[in-house]
């Protein structure tokens, strides 16, 4: 039999109070007075909500998608642009993300939020990828969750052609187009043993722009959240 609760006005799920404590666990990981890199996602947004808390903390913010630079705006938070950033020789510490798999290796995958393009390229110029996720997102081997691709649309067809030949069932997210103006395909049945090897095979195909596995650089410590509270993983 299932049951359902109703949450009162203002309460959290518990799989929300899970993202949020471990999104309030993330900020002891932020430089105070630096630069922060920030990701994408519903665990994120509750990471930009603790940032809007702690006014000051950040100097600014460079952001992944349009939607967390939309939150962190609404918040008072600067969003600098990537290229000022890096061509000013500024540092760029720290980097927040969520995920939608993570692995003992601390390998990803991503993109659930159709965002991976511009988070990988965000967190391989910020020095440290701090991911925060609850216990649901960590497993053993990559590849429960469909691997999202993202493509130039008319790609689309021999990517998934190519994707096929390596095990998976390419399905196009048709209600999604990217902050780039892509595609994405969500890859299911793939099981995942050598992530950096098909991270690096994917990434070669004519016409992807990125593939939402994160394992050549993979992540530097994950916040795990859990009902016994937040635990620290590193590789
Ligand atoms: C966005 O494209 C994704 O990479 C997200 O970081 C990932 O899907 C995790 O999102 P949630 O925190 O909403 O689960």
């Amino acid at each position: 039999m299932t049951t359902h609760s109703t949450l009162a006005a203002g309460e959290l799920s518990p799989a929300d109070a899970l993202k949020r404590e471990v999104a309030r666990a993330a900020l002891a990981e932020v430089v105070p007075g630096e630069i922060i890199g920030v990701g994408t996602g519903s665990t994120v947004n509750f990471f930009i909500e603790a940032l809007g808390e702690k006014p000051g903390l950040v100097s600014a913010a460079v952001s992944s998608s349009l939607a967390s630079t939309a939150r962190l705006q609404a918040l008072g938070i600067e969003v600098l642009d990537l290229n000022e950033v890096v061509a000013q020789g500024r540092r760029l510490p720290v980097y927040v993300d969520g995920a939608d798999e993570i692995n003992p290796a601390l390998q990803m995958i991503k993109g659930g939020g159709a965002a991976l393009t511009r988070e990988k390229i965000v967190a391989a110029a910020c020095e440290r990828f701090v991911c925060i996720v609850d216990q649901s997102k960590v497993v053993q081997v990559l590849g429960r969750f469909a691997l999202p691709v993202e493509v130039i649309p008319m790609a689309r067809a021999s990517i998934e052609k190519r994707l096929r030949g390596l095990g998976g069932e390419p399905r196009w997210r048709e209600a999604v187009v990217t902050d780039n103006g892509n595609h994405i395909l969500d890859v299911s049945g793939l099981h995942i043993t050598d992530a950096a090897a098909m991270e690096t095979a994917i990434n070669q195909w004519p016409g992807v722009v990125a593939v939402g596995l994160f394992a050549l650089e993979g992540a530097d410590l994950a916040l795990v959240g859990s009902s016994s509270g937040v635990t620290r993983l590193t590789k």
